[in-house]
């Protein structure tokens, strides 16, 4: 087996609606994830002695089996024993650029780029909805990461509807160095909170998110992409009252601190912030590199003394790229 270098991009989400509950103890959602160029590269190649052997250049990143792309592999070794024995054992080597344990599905994408990736080595010529499907297994984001780009999804996560793309936006993200949030305990403090505004049954469910797929969010994804790629970042303006995250509720609830990040940026970036996903991490949306270098500095002025770290960043249409 060659050796292959895939990318693998962070992701937001614009809009993120909690429907209701699922029989199998996950949440039904309507969610509008964005792919950013902010990327993990990802490196596949032989290891001998049939073992899956994951290495990363963060120490804190467990290399067993509690890592995602290492499960990834052993998905595929399962699914696919013959290949597994005749290309022997995988190397997986993680350079991550993508804040952890973010809600920027870092680990997901690089479970996505082990399928993608694994794919080509092997030579199975997976469809992409079979890599999602496989994707699916491993967790609620993985399947998107594979395709990447603008996506509406439902069910888990894991049902995908594409979206026009919407290059050209930049990305401030900001995340205090030291906290994380679990996204089991995100969405179970959500469901002990929030329960009795869930959508009752599945008829109730479906209709809140075909309300989503014909709502203002992608009308206004589909216009902005309709533009020429320098007029989208003006006209941006347009997603700003749109954005949403449920589980905003639960996380700034519990981190004052991460409320007042919340805050700060809101006041700071003209295009709106929002928490991404289970969070910590919150962006906020800039029309241009400047204005976005603008917004860190004018928060970093505002929250001095705060352990944060800030990425600048932008909209990107790719999802798991090889690199040439
Ligand atoms: O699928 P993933 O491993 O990312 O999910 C982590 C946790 O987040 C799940 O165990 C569940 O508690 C919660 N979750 C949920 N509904 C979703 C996605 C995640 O309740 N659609």
């Amino acid at each position: 087996m060659n050796s292959y270098c895939l990318t693998s991009p962070a992701k937001i989400n614009l809009y993120l609606e909690i429907v209701g509950d699922r029989p199998d103890g996950f949440h039904e959602l309507a969610t509008i994830f964005q792919s950013l160029s902010l990327a993990d590269r990802v490196i596949l190649k032989s290891a001998p002695g049939g073992v899956i052997r994951v290495r990363c250049n963060v120490p804190a990143v467990p290399t067993n089996e509690h890592n995602l792309a290492h499960r990834a592999a052993s998905l595929m070794a399962k699914t696919f024993p013959q290949a597994f024995h005749h290309f022997g054992g995988v190397e997986i080597d993680l350079q991550k650029e993508i804040p952890m344990a973010a809600g920027l599905a870092g680990g997901s994408g690089n479970a996505a780029a082990v399928l993608v990736g694994l794919d080509l080595a092997w030579d199975l010529g997976l469809t992409q909805g079979e890599l999602q499907d496989l994707g699916a297994q491993l967790g609620s984001d993985v399947s998107f990461c594979v395709a990447g780009g603008t996506v509406l999804a439902t069910g888990r996560g894991e049902c995908l509807d594409p979206l026009p793309s919407l290059e050209g936006i930049w990305v401030v993200l900001a995340k205090f160095t030291g906290l994380a949030i679990s996204t089991p305990w995100a969405y179970q403090t959500y469901r002990q909170r929030f329960a009795a505004n869930y959508a009752p049954d599945a008829a109730a469910r479906h209709d809140r998110q075909q309300r989503v797929k014909s709502g203002a969010m992608v009308q206004a994804i589909a216009h902005l992409a309709s533009l020429p790629e320098g007029d989208r970042p003006a006209a941006a303006r347009s997603l700003t009252p749109l954005l949403r995250n449920d589980l905003e509720r639960v996380a700034l609830a519990e981190h004052p601190a991460l409320a007042q990040l919340r805050a700060v940026l809101g006041e700071l970036a003209p295009l709106g912030a929002m928490m991404s996903g289970s969070g910590p991490t919150v962006f906020a949306l800039a029309e241009s590199a400047r204005e976005a270098e603008a917004i860190v500095q004018a928060a970093r002025r505002r929250l001095q003394g705060a352990d944060l770290g800030f990425w600048i960043t932008q909209f990107s249409a790719n999802g798991i790229r090889l690199e040439k």
